[in-house]
């Protein structure tokens, strides 16, 4: 049996679909749009590339976005000035600072400093608490988590009481996902397992999951072997490990490998994301929700 896809691509356009008319919608009641502001320091392509999505979708949406692009050698004094502005512009709904920064730049300080209320990325300490706490609290899920869990959902995937085993422990994904996956609500009330670089038998607590997420960064780590026959996997993975020739346009573009065996997983998984079209398409995505949610907060339509 050949597992079924769930395609980051599809569920992308639906709920793209679902923001525009309610943008829409907002535009007609009040006169405003959402408003996303990208902050990005230097040139490194990844960044370059992210960034010019999430504004091209901001601008298919019909948000008011704007890019703001500075140099490599910015003052942290004044990136913090840029945020303290783009804070106080009424305009300005969601502030996404794009990361990495360069060294000289404390990532902790700029985080931060961005309001807590505006902050779409859901990285600020107070989202990360709201999160934490669950339910109502939560204003802005960080969008790679959200994106997953929105995948699981749409994927008609049963959570509740699923064994979900978490590969990674990042601030972006792993972390915030797991505690997700383990509240109560919808697309969630799981048992969760996180495992990481120190964990025992790794392929033990694998071959335990219904739900498989895996955000480790390492090509292909999981192997077909770890994972239960029908299970869910989700493949968090963008690695870059080499580049082609695109047949298309001629350009060079680089070759994407998720963290698992895709070929032979999808012989045992019952569901799985592919890489590149999985949960990559979902981050920006909810990136949009995120923004739209921020200026329905702030007309209090929520
Ligand atoms: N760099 C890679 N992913 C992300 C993200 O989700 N948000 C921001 N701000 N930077 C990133």
């Amino acid at each position: 049996m050949t597992a079924k896809l769930i395609k980051g691509t599809e569920i992308r356009e639906q709920i793209l679909e679902e923001i525009a008319s309610e943008v829409a919608q907002i535009k007609g009641k009040h006169g405003v749009v959402p408003g996303l502001v990208t902050i990005l320091i230097g040139e490194n392509p990844a960044s370059v590339s992210y960034v010019t999505l999430k504004i091209k979708t901001a601008h298919r949406l019909g948000f008011k976005e704007v890019q703001d692009s500075q140099p490599e050698n910015i003052s942290e004094e004044d990136l913090l000035a840029l945020i303290d502005k783009y804070n106080n512009d009424e305009s300005i709904n969601g502030i996404l600072v794009q990361l990495p920064l360069p060294k000289h730049i404390d990532e902790k300080k700029v985080l931060n400093a961005i309001d807590p209320d505006k902050d779409v990325d859901g990285f600020h300490p107070v989202n990360v608490g709201r999160l934490m706490i669950g339910g109502d609290e939560v204003k802005f899920p960080p969008c790679t988590p959200a994106g997953i869990q929105e995948m699981i959902v749409r994927a008609g995937v049963e959570t509740s009481g699923a064994e979900v085993v978490v590969v990674g422990r990042s601030n972006i994904v792993g972390k915030p996902i797991a505690n997700m996956m383990l509240q109560k609500g919808e697309g969630a009330n799981s048992t969760v397992t996180v495992v990481h670089t120190r964990t025992k038998d790794l392929a033990d607590h694998c071959k335990r999951a219904d739900i498989l997420i895996v955000a480790a960064g390492v090509p292909g780590l999981v192997k077909p072997e770890w994972i239960k026959p029908g299970a869910c996997v989700i493949d968090v993975g963008v690695n870059r490990v080499g580049e082609k020739v695109s047949e298309k346009t001629g350009k060079t573009i680089a070759i994407l490998r998720g963290d698992v065996d895709f070929d032979e997983a999808k012989q045992i998984a019952g569901s799985i994301t592919p890489v590149p079209g999985g949960v990559g398409p979902m981050t920006i995505t909810m990136l949009m929700l995120n923004t739209m949610k921020s200026l329905k907060y702030k007309l209090g339509e929520n």
